[in-house]
């Protein structure tokens, strides 16, 4: 069962866990890290970098609360420039009015994320994306992880949110390197493979 990291009040989930910086386990690790600091020197080893970056909406419920202080563009620019310096295969989930602060990248289709359409954008990296799940409904993000993990051995996210992809990679015994600026979504991704 997936449990997303939503910054918006509809989809918001309190969880409450002892806190933790980073784990390893197996071939996988999870840490603490901002990536307007730069792309973390463990994701070298991935072969596919996926991420599902804060929507506009998301981003400025939290800024308005001060809890980032980077603007969205300043934050989607600097995510575009590492994924553009590193140059791994790379696929991110954004909403059209994100698009304008990426570069270099192409569109291989389109998911459903919390029922809105996104684009998916790649570099270095060709995956056929389907229309159609296995059970007739549109694409989502979670039909997305589940292509990569079943494709890729090594995968990375470094916005992991609760952890749905590396989870996802764990559960398949793939191996994973995660991490997000908050340290909480650390945690959560610890208890839910603790609690698997
Ligand atoms: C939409 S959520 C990702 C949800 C995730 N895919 C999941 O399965 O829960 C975006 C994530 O980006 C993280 N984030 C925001 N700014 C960041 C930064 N500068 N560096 C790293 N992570 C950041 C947030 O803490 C949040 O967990």
């Amino acid at each position: 069962m997936e449990i997303y990291n939503s910054a918006l009040k509809r989809y918001h989930k309190d969880i409450s866990v002892d806190l933790i910086n980073q784990f390893s386990i197996k071939n996988c690790i999870a840490f603490c890290h901002d990536i307007n600091k730069g792309m973390h020197e463990h994701f070298e080893s991935c072969d596919i970098i996926y991420s599902e970056p804060f929507w506009k909406n998301g981003h400025d419920t939290l800024y308005k609360k001060n809890m980032i202080k980077y603007s969205f563009s300043e934050l989607q620019e600097r995510i575009n420039y590492e994924i553009n310096v590193f140059q791994k295969p790379t696929i991110l989930v954004v909403g059209k009015n994100a698009l304008k602060h990426y570069s270099n990248y192409s569109i291989i289709g389109t998911v459903i994320l919390h029922n809105y359409p996104s684009q998916v954008i790649a570099w270095n990296c060709d995956l056929n994306i389907p229309v159609k799940n296995k059970r007739g409904f549109m694409f989502n993000n979670y039909d997305l992880m589940d292509l990569i993990v079943e494709k890729y051995s090594c995968i990375g996210d470094f916005m992991c949110g609760f952890g749905n992809l590396p989870l996802k990679a764990f559960n398949k015994n793939k191996s994973f390197v995660a991490s997000d600026i908050d340290t909480k979504c650390i945690s959560v991704l610890n208890n839910r493979i603790k609690n698997k």
